[in-house]
């Protein structure tokens, strides 16, 4: 009979009904609600016992074995995860662990001297997906099931495939047609995903996800999928690892689908609950300008209503979303933290991408976001909003190599805005400027033009 698994129930986030968990998939509350607000969350009664400094202690040792569950970013934090009875149900790709790295370039361009980057681009699939990945997965596999499916915008489709792969069931991606890069579509197909193009955007492909699977007995794995958040919590005690347990003033993360946010909130509840940490650091997010639905929520006073962005756009294309499920989760984690909630122009966007470069970083674009937003909040904000100060701490969520024709077209000096098309050189927005480009240049082979070049550019 079950030990662990016993601790763990699921929780309506509106605090009004709960559910044993398994043997049926289950994502929301059945109880009527607004919209958002019927979300799920893995509830524990950890043990009694629990002693942070131990497991602090425990914790890092375990970074220094090679077994594949001490060496997993998110399971040498199980303590954390008891929703697993036997370990072989565990799949892992030997997730987290990932760069902390101070900013240089960055922090000079947004004015923070302080400022730092977690990079979950550095994951197995190249995105932050994949430490939820394993959470949801192994959940699909205590529960049995044949079948897994999303929607996505490119990442988590991705790290879906792989992680479904491993564990011997069959991944299922929605995804909008032409609107994911080729570096995500590309990993779908050789992971061996069935991969269906929907003839609409990320909010149809979610609709339809959502509308069939619970009819075919297939597991939803998006991040409405209380799992998925159970594996991505643990980015926030790596991260407070890495920065041996000091709290930072603020996690700036990019948003679309809001399930980063929410598991970042998640995180931080449990371990202030456990006694790891004392306070919160503020947790802001931010969302692209065509794609920014939390935004227009808070401007509007009235964030409990979400805004609904109808036609979402933005060239970020993972996060291209106008009506995220986990909208209400990561608005709870906004507001609990004192955070805060912008959005940024492709141009923004675009520009701190190439300054996040010149930090010797490379992000996709969507990632770009939190030094743009920065940038905002510093140039925008009062000192009450806003303290230089502060320990800020930037994720970026993917790899630069996912999406590599963006930067190409930026420091060529042809990235348009507002592409509707296939084509990220498409021309049917307005251009986008190349502010910090870095053209490439055609040369002759000929020793002495190439030779001048090189040393008229040591000069400079
Ligand atoms: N950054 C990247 C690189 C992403 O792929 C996503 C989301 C986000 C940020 C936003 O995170 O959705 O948790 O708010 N990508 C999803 C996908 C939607 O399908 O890959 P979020």
């Amino acid at each position: 009979m079950s030990t662990v698994a016993n601790l763990a129930r699921l929780e309506c986030i509106s605090g009004d009904a709960a559910y044993p968990i398994g043997p049926d998939p289950i994502y929301q509350c059945k109880n009527p609600h607004e919209l958002g607000a019927n979300l799920l969350d893995v509830i524990y009664d950890f043990p009694k016992k629990l002693d942070p400094e131990k497991l602090k202690v425990i914790w890092r040792k375990r970074r220094m074995l090679d077994n594949p569950l001490d060496a997993s970013g998110v399971w040498r934090f199980r303590e954390l995860l008891p929703f697993v009875d036997e370990e072989s149900s565990i799949v892992t790709l030997g997730e987290g662990n990932t760069r902390f790295l101070q900013s240089f370039e960055s922090a000079k361009y947004v004015s923070l001297p302080r400022l730092y980057f977690k990079h979950q681009g550095d994951n197995p699939t190249g995105s932050f997906k994949d430490p939820g990945m394993s959470g949801a997965i192994t959940q699909a596999k205590i529960l049995g099931v044949k079948a897994v499916a999303c929607a996505s915008t490119g990442n988590t489709s991705a790290s879906m495939a792989a992680y479904a792969k491993r564990a011997g069931i069959l991944p299922i991606v929605f995804i909008p047609e032409g609107q994911i890069s080729y570096g995500k579509l590309s990993q779908a197909l050789d992971f061996g995903a069935l991969t269906l193009q929907i003839e609409g955007d990320f909010d149809k492909a979610m609709e339809l996800v959502m509308q069939i699977m619970p009819e075919i007995g297939v597991y939803i794995v998006n991040s409405i999928n209380p799992f998925r958040i159970e594996g991505q919590k643990t980015i926030v005690a790596e991260l407070l690892e890495q920065m041996e347990w000091q709290v930072p003033d603020r996690i700036v993360v990019p948003g679309g689908n809001l399930g980063h946010a929410s598991s970042i909130w998640k995180g931080l509840r449990e371990l202030k609950t456990l006694g790891f940490i004392k306070k919160y650091p503020k947790i802001t997010v931010v969302q692209a300008r065509g794609a920014d639905p939390l935004y227009r929520g808070v401007i509007s006073g009235n964030p409990d209503n979400m805004a609904i962005v109808e036609d979402a756009r933005t060239l970020a294309t993972a996060i291209k979303i106008g009506k995220p499920v986990s909208y209400r989760k990561a608005l709870d984690g906004v507001r609990a933290t004192n955070g805060w909630v912008t959005e940024v122009s492709e141009q923004q966007i675009a520009d701190a991408k190439a300054i996040i470069g010149r930090d010797g970083i490379g992000a996709e674009p969507a990632s770009a976001v939190t030094v743009a937003g920065l940038k905002r909040i510093v140039e925008e904000g009062t000192d009450e909003v806003f303290d230089r100060e502060e320990r800020v701490v930037a994720i970026l969520t993917g790899n630069m190599l996912k999406d590599p024709d963006y930067p190409v077209a930026y420091h060529s000096g042809k990235l348009h805005e507002g592409s509707t098309t296939k084509s990220i050189v498409s021309k049917d927005g307005p251009k986008i400027k190349s502010t910090f480009g870095n053209k490439p240049m055609r040369v002759p082979a000929d020793p002495n033009v190439i030779k001048n070049i090189i040393l008229q550019k040591i000069a400079v």
